[in-house]
């Protein structure tokens, strides 16, 4: 068994836990690709043995584990699992087909007909299209607060609220929750009930080197691998992490539902998107301050929100609780801006930006290398159709990648000269 008790997380994710019970990989330097829908049983009673088990937590150390078929389990996506849980300091991970599969199952697992969800009003646009469209047909009321206020949430709560569900930072607006106050209400939400309430949290915006939600007492943990985890833009995928007591229905409703993550991308971002997180963040950390102070101080910019500035409203908060993997503050590599409407559009800089930029790539996703530009109310949140939070329209979301924050300057300047110089032309 690979012993990496006493190693840093940095140096964890890197080498992983090559041989345990489920899979022994220690004669590799890079775990192999398992490219096997079924597996051989050698036995009915073998096999028999497998369906039994599965579904029970066993942890890394289950010993030899009886693997039956892709869909239920399989090593390249265990070893994945294992160092994804082993970042956010949980006792599972399960990795699905992309992070809205992570989202539905992460919900799905704990609701029934008749249960509640308590959900901050901004989220993610299908997360929104999946508890506004989808959820009322199942039976399940879903009520929208804001999360910023404690208080409010723990009002909401009623004796059918199972889950407790938002973002932090929030997509795309950047604003924080408070882990500890959400946690502390789901926890005595639940006393005396005989099914409690779970507090589950996308921390897709940060990653697990920049928060990890668990420590702060959260119950789940969400994922879209497809961002920051994967890092590289190649491959779509979710992450559902959390205690061992939510396991065994979070390991059915996949093998159920059926949107397990492929070998082949768990692969790509077990090998290349793991082991580069803390260097690809620090260096968009390091850009993304500079990309963000100058915008704050440019006069067409009428608000910048990055949890890395002085000005940043929470910023107590984000010193508090946006912690990496060795205690440094991390801020994340997310910015959101509003542009002076009165002075210029917001759509006409990123329809410019699309056209001249070379470095800055109108295109939604973000933790990527490359640093993309969106503008959230006509793209990712027109689900919100230009309602409630998103009523305000023009805010844009910079996600940084790995170009040196100069380059990134000079294309955005560009821009904005371009579309405030046309404006004053025409005056
Ligand atoms: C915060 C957040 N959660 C979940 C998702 C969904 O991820 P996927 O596109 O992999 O389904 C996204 C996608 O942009 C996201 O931004």
């Amino acid at each position: 068994m690979t012993t990496f008790d006493g190693y840093k997380k940095t140096t964890r994710i890197v080498h992983g836990a090559a041989r345990t019970g489920r899979w022994d990989y220690s004669h590799h330097v890079v775990p192999p690709l398992t490219a096997s829908a079924t597996f051989r049983l050698e036995s009915v009673s073998r096999g028999a043995r497998g369906f039994t088990e599965f579904g029970a937590f066993a942890g890394q150390d289950a010993a030899e584990p009886v693997y039956i078929y892709d869909r239920l389990d399989e090593p390249t996506r265990g070893l994945l699992e294992s160092q994804i849980a082993a970042m956010e300091g949980a006792d599972f991970c399960l990795a699905f087909a992309s992070g809205m599969a992570a989202v539905s199952a992460a919900l799905g697992a704990l609701l029934q007909s008749g249960d509640e969800v308590i959900a901050h009003t901004l989220l993610y646009g299908c997360t929104h299209s999946l508890l506004t469209n989808w959820y009322p047909k199942l039976g399940i009321k879903v009520r929208r607060v804001d999360f910023t206020d404690a208080k409010a949430v723990a009002k909401a709560v009623t004796s059918k609220t199972r889950a407790l569900y938002f973002e932090s930072p929030v997509n795309p607006t950047l604003e924080l929750v408070d882990l500890r106050l959400i946690s502390e209400i789901a926890r005595k939400a639940s006393v005396g009930r005989k099914r409690r309430v779970y507090s589950v949290i996308d921390n897709t915006f940060a990653t697990p080197f920049c928060q990890r939600p668990m420590e702060h007492g959260i119950d789940l943990v969400v994922h879209a691998l497809t961002k920051n985890i994967g890092g590289f833009g190649t491959d779509i995928g979710g992450a559902v992490c959390g205690s061992k007591d939510v396991f065994p229905a979070v390991m059915s409703y996949r093998k159920d539902f059926g949107a397990v993550l492929s070998p082949k991308a768990a692969w790509s971002i077990l090998v290349y998107g793991v082991p580069t997180i803390p260097l690809r963040i620090k260096r968009q950390q390091y850009t993304a301050l500079q990309v963000a102070q100058f915008l704050a101080k440019h006069p067409l910019v009428a608000e910048v929100r990055y949890p890395g500035l002085d000005s940043f409203p929470q910023r107590e908060l984000a010193l508090r609780q946006m912690r990496d993997f060795d205690g440094g503050f991390a801020p994340g590599n997310m910015i959101y801006f509003r542009l002076d409407e009165k002075k210029v559009s917001g759509v006409k800089f990123v329809d410019h930006v699309a056209k001249h930029a070379y470095c800055v790539t109108l295109a939604v996703s973000l933790g990527h290398t490359k640093t993309l530009i969106e503008m959230p109310s006509a793209m990712t949140h027109s689900a919100y159709a230009g309602a409630g939070p998103m009523r305000e329209h023009g805010g844009i979301r910079l996600s940084i990648g790995l170009e040196s924050p100069v380059d990134l300057i000079k294309d955005l300047e560009r821009s904005l000269s371009a579309v405030s110089g046309a404006r004053r032309r025409r005056a």
